[in-house]
């Protein structure tokens, strides 16, 4: 099957992303044509041992740059060892960094690739289900500081992205069900379709099924190609892409990031999201229904248990300060359709925090 192609508008030129099973074996090829031959290649060990068999070509002789696995990897630390191999290999202005990994790998290499030599050009190929519908396509990229998540970081779009959905078959399966949950807020924001197509076939997408991951992919690399396309800075329209992660990352940062990963954290804060949005007669409650059970028969969530609401509370309303000082709180207005509103009330919190399961 020919790869599909995604043009993603940027102030900085407009970059292609194809999804398609298949397409890293051809991914020399790929940057070849885009005039990005010979890149340092930047990945994690999980990530080579898996798939480095088939990529000897695009990694050159000298092998790529391994930077350490996990979220903790993502610091200035990491970035300034990657500096420090571009130098050993001589890297230009022109040479091309390929953050092949997941989000990890693609915000820390990307950062490294838009600060080393003030720029060199980025090709993202994502091989997490986060990454390829998500973290790849945007121009974010950046490092967590001890203070906090992505806090250095700038925006600097790709040259190229290239998505696989063969290589999920070796992730484990945690964190494909994370990147599921994202996918389904796709579907949510934006796409009846994307979230009925999951539903209706959720055992051939958890058993991922290759040609149903790829329409997939791509119906969600269209969303967030259209959404970042029209408002890449996030001044405002961006912000629909957060639906469920207001408490989904209050629930990451009273549980210190351990107990949740990202995509589970963005469920929980999704069902109490669709709680509001139903409360307020916003979404029918059918839908909200729907999501809770598409919700469900992917698997248990990790526990609530000891979680107060009030601290949940607390460190969203330290966020939005954070932010820019207002509560723009992402709704469900039915399955496609989103509302932004900033007068959601403590009292509409609680309650929706006591339907997924936290009671003071
Ligand atoms: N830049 C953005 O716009 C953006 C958006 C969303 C999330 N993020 C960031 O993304 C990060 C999370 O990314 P993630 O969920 O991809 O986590 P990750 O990069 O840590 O990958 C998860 C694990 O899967 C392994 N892995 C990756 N691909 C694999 C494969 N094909 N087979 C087997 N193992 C594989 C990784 O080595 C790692 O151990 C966070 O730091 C988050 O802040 C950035
Ligand atoms: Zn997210």
């Amino acid at each position: 099957m020919t790869p599909v192609r995604i043009d993603v508008a940027s102030a900085q030129g407009t970059y292609p992303v194809f999804v398609g099973a298949g397409l890293l074996r051809e991914s020399p090829d790929y940057l070849r044509g885009a005039n990005l031959a010979s890149p340092v290649v930047v990945t994690v060990p999980p990530v080579w041992r898996h798939h480095g068999a088939g990529l000897a070509d695009l990694a050159g002789q000298a092998g790529p740059v391994m930077m350490p696995d996990g979220e903790r990897a993502k610091t200035l630390r990491t970035v300034t060892r990657l500096y420090e191999a571009f130098l050993v290999r001589r890297a230009e202005r022109t040479t091309p960094i390929v953050a092949l990994g997941g989000g990890v790998a693609g915000d820390t290499a990307g950062f490294a690739a838009a600060t080393f030599l003030r720029g060199l050009p980025l090709v993202h190929v994502p091989t997490t289900l986060l990454a390829q519908v998500d973290s790849a396509i945007g121009g974010k990229v950046g490092v967590n500081l001890a203070q906090g998540k992505n806090l250095a970081g700038a925006f600097y779009p790709p040259r190229l992205v290239l998505c696989d959905p063969e290589v999920l078959r070796t992730l484990p399966r945690r964190e494909f069900r994370a990147g599921l949950y994202e996918v389904i807020k796709y579907g949510v924001i934006a796409s009846p379709m994307l979230f009925d197509l999951v539903s209706a076939n959720l055992k051939r997408v958890l058993a991922r099924d290759a040609d149903l991951l790829t329409q997939i992919v791509v119906s969600c690399c269209r969303v967030k190609a259209d959404v970042v396309g029209r408002d890449e800075y996030e001044r405002g329209s961006r912000r629909v892409l957060n639906f469920g992660h207001t408490i989904g990352h209050a629930l990451e940062t009273v549980t210190g990031y351990r107990r949740f990963r990202h995509g589970e954290a963005v469920a929980c804060g999704m069902l109490a999201a669709a709680h509001v949005s139903a409360s307020r007669g916003l979404m029918p409650r059918e839908q909200a229904e729907a999501l809770a059970d598409l919700v469900r028969r992917l698997g248990a969530l990790p526990s609530v248990d000891g979680l107060r609401p009030a601290d949940v509370l607390e460190a969203m309303a330290r966020d939005k300060k954070a932010r820019d000082g207002r509560l723009a709180f992402v709704l469900s207005a039915g399955l496609g359709t989103t509302r932004i509103e900033s007068d959601v009330t403590a009292g509409e919190l609680t309650a929706a925090l006591a339907a997924i399961g936290l009671r003071g």
